[in-house]
């Protein structure tokens, strides 16, 4: 299949007039757009000063987010206007994830990274069928990777070189063996008090304490600050579990479906669920592995002990 050009997505009139997609051909369109995206973050300038905030403090937006997303709905809605979108910026309070096929974006995932100049942001884009992904993209343009993924198809990692490696990274990853052995990636959010906090650092504390002082004893714990790029990790296996409640579909939908194109397993953040929904809020991701897998999510889980997330949809 001929690549997609900008130029086609600039000027093409829209192409999808039937119910069937063509995945691949969305695939290259979203890797487009993604790459239309990373041009606008380099070329942006942003600063804590010139972001405005949204509920606190720690929860801001640039004119830049606003921009990238006008940007992308324009172009994905008008190549294919009989597809839904979601997006961060432009979703109506209370909208949810419909059956319909729809196209999730988060303009920038990391938007505290990218006001602070810390190079670890990503644009993520996906395409969900059944309220599932089903392609996924995401794209960090500071560090030039770009992890891709199609329902069925494996998931790559493309680098500013060229380079393509399928992921997981590691053919043959290695057995996971439990929570003291695994590197852990979780965020913090912008929420902070109420139980819902106050689970979050009982349980980093739990994770990193030593086992003689009743913890779980991680190899250690890493923030990058963008959820879609954890996700990216995991799926890599350069992190071996991602433990994460309370942010969106649009910011998990693109690297849920990379995750699990590369072997991982999603259940819920809250003990019991195997089964999550891509908005539900509640995210526990484990990367490929020939075996442990579900072990290491019971291992967490019973870390909790009695307690639960509680996150309104
Ligand atoms: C945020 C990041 C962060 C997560 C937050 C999200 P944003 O997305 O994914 O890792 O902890 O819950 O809101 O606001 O930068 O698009």
């Amino acid at each position: 299949m001929a690549p997609i050009s900008l130029e086609s997505l600039a000027d093409s009139p829209p192409s999808y007039a039937s119910p069937k997609l063509d995945l691949h051909e969305i695939h290259d369109t979203l890797v487009c757009v993604a790459h239309m995206a990373g041009d606008m973050m380099r070329s942006a300038d942003p600063s804590v000063d010139s972001s405005d905030t949204k509920k606190n403090s720690s929860d801001r937006v640039t004119a830049t987010d606003k921009a990238v997303e006008d940007m992308i709905k324009a172009t994905v809605t008008r190549r294919y206007p009989d597809i839904d979108f979601l997006g961060e910026e432009t979703s109506k309070a209370g909208q949810r994830l419909g059956c319909r096929p729809t196209f999730v974006c988060d303009p920038i995932d990391g938007t505290l990274n990218f006001i602070h100049g810390f190079p670890n942001v990503a644009v993520s884009l996906a395409l969900t069928v059944n309220r599932k992904p089903v392609v996924g993209v995401v794209f960090n343009p500071f560090r030039g990777d770009l992890f891709t993924a199609i329902k069925g198809r494996g998931a790559l990692l493309t680098r500013s070189n060229g380079n393509v490696t399928r992921l997981p990274v590691r053919a043959m990853p290695e057995p996971l063996l439990g929570l003291n052995d695994a590197l852990v990636a979780l965020e913090w959010g912008s929420d902070r008090s109420g139980p819902n906090w106050e689970l979050r650092t009982k349980m980093a504390t739990k994770l990193l304490t030593a086992r003689c002082a009743g913890g779980a004893m991680v190899h250690s714990i890493r923030s990058s600050g963008s959820a879609a790029l954890d996700l990216c990790y995991v799926a890599a296996g350069s992190v071996d579990l991602f433990w994460e409640a309370g942010c969106w579909a649009w910011d998990v939908c693109a690297g849920w479906i990379i995750l699990e194109e590369a072997g991982g397993l999603i259940a819920s953040a809250n003990p019991g669920d195997w089964d999550p929904t891509v908005d539900g809020r509640l995210y526990l991701a484990v990367r490929g592995a020939a075996s442990g897998q579900r072990e290491l999510v019971e291992e967490l889980w019973k870390c909790m002990g009695n307690e639960k997330f509680s996150y309104s949809k």
